[in-house]
């Protein structure tokens, strides 16, 4: 019987001892790398096909490969890969089951080519492929955002500053500002991604390799734009993994807003929105409690996603040229983050088309705030006072409001005039909530207008 050396090192060569055991379990990445397979399937297939091209391997052992390989994903994908620690990482393992599968060609794979290139590959692969996911949940959530936007175009709410009741606002204007986050959010993953687009294959260890390789056509192979101009920044360069992390550390941060506010306006104080039931939950002591806990853990998320984002730029800092082991624990936080960005992006994406509004109550409490102060100084200031003035008049007028329990629209011309004899009966169309926001009437502005006309811009731009 022939010995089973499937699962021998496949640099076993100038080594005299086993790896300890521990080690062997410390410095193996198997267990979060395995995710990669299909895309370092992918970036062995392309350096096959290229090879062949170069002449450097034959048709047959090509072939061979390629159906090794296509065989291999099949397997993987039907739970019969069995992952071993011993052989270390995705690429090790792949490329063992290979040669155990087909033989001598097997080993032929890896010909000009080292798992440092080949690693710098799969990541950015798969990374390009976790964006686009990201990318398509994104328009989810701001579609869902312009339909709530258009619905809510006349619907009156306070705007705050301080958390104060500030001025009136449109529902439809809110939703449009965070409509626009989004659309940053989007620009960044897209920039990220485009950078990130180039092909390290063919950097080999870090120098490069002495085959007469092809590397625009492995490059193209892949999608990627073009090879990568040096091939030692190719094989330790983790930029674009720190970038993505950036970028998703700002949606996250944009998310986390969001939640605290839909947490807010469904708060019995506020009582500007109902979440269905299907997004919240219940406690289990307390039966009349309906917990926003959707919002609460995406505004918690942003946590982590921040902590990775640290990891990354800590494991790069102070780094040597060129690959060093330090870059395996680039994984573990990319993918974290890739994940929790999914989930907070769908979860949002899912629950907006399903958020009521409570229109009376979102009124009223535009109206009990003093919040068209502003828009009775800027009456007085048409009428020839100084602004200063005006402001001072209005704060007298708020100050008797307050004591008389009256929002300033409920004020009658008396009452008003004692501030200032220049407030005419006009006045009261612009103390109305309706004609304060319609009033603020310019591109960016509150006016149901301008709202409207932002969101057939961007629908525009959507598509
Ligand atoms: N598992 C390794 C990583 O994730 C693959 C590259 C290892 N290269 C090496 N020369 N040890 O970075």
């Amino acid at each position: 019987m022939s010995k089973d050396n499937s699962k021998d090192k496949l640099w076993k060569g100038r080594f005299t001892e086993p790896t300890d055991a521990f080690v062997e379990k410390f410095t193996a990445s198997v267990n979060f790398d395995k995710r990669l397979y299909a895309y370092d399937i992918a970036g062995s297939k392309a350096h096959a096909r290229m090879l062949e091209k170069c002449g450097i391997l034959t048709k047959t052992d090509r072939d061979q490969i390629l159906q090794g390989l296509e065989d291999i994903q099949i397997d993987i994908e039907s739970g019969n890969f069995a992952w071993s620690v011993e052989l270390e990482d995705v690429h090790m393992n792949i490329e063992a089951r290979l040669t155990a599968k087909i033989g001598a060609a097997g080993k032929k794979l890896h010909t000009g080519r080292s798992r440092n290139d080949q690693v710098a590959t799969d990541i950015r692969l798969y990374l390009r492929d976790a964006i686009d996911h990201i990318k398509s949940e994104l328009t989810r959530l701001q579609t869902a955002l312009l339909n709530l936007a258009e619905a809510e175009a006349d619907t009156i709410m306070p705007g705050f500053t301080h958390l104060q009741v500030a001025q009136p606002i449109s529902f439809g204007h809110h939703m449009m500002a965070w409509f626009e986050m989004l659309v940053r959010d989007q620009g960044r993953f897209l920039d990220c991604q485009q950078r990130m687009n180039v092909s390290p294959l063919g950097s080999a260890a870090l120098a490069g390799t002495s085959y007469p390789i092809d590397r625009f056509y492995t490059a193209e192979q892949l999608g990627f734009t073009r090879p990568s101009e040096n091939s030692l920044d190719s094989v330790s360069d983790r930029d674009f993994a720190i970038e993505f992390n950036a970028a998703a550390s700002l949606l996250l941060t944009h998310l986390s807003r969001f939640s605290e506010e839909l947490i807010l306006w469904a708060s019995a104080q506020f009582d500007f929105i109902n979440l269905p039931d299907r997004f919240c939950t219940g406690s289990s002591i307390m039966p009349q409690k309906k917990n926003p806990d959707v919002p609460e853990l995406v505004r918690g998320k942003v946590g982590r996603v921040n902590g990775n984002l640290i990891s990354l730029l800590t494991l790069m800092k102070g780094q040597p040229l060129a690959y060093n082991k330090d870059n395996q624990e680039d994984k573990e936080p990319l993918f974290d983050t890739v994940d929790t960005v999914m989930d907070c992006v769908r979860s949002f994406a899912d629950m907006v088309p399903a958020i009521e509004t409570k229109n009376d109550n979102m009124y009223k409490a535009a109206h009990s705030g003093f919040s068209t102060a502003t828009d009775l100084a800027d009456y007085l200031v048409r009428k020839g006072l100084p602004f200063r003035d005006a402001h001072e008049v209005v704060g007298l007028a708020v100050k008797s409001g307050v004591e008389l329990n009256k929002d300033l629209s409920d004020m009658s011309l008396d009452e008003l005039q004692k501030f200032s004899m220049q407030i005419e009966n006009d006045v009261f169309e612009v103390l109305t909530l309706e004609g304060s926001i319609a009033s603020r009437n310019h591109i960016g502005g509150t006016a149901p207008e301008q709202v409207r006309s932002a969101i057939n811009r961007a629908r525009e731009k959507l598509t």
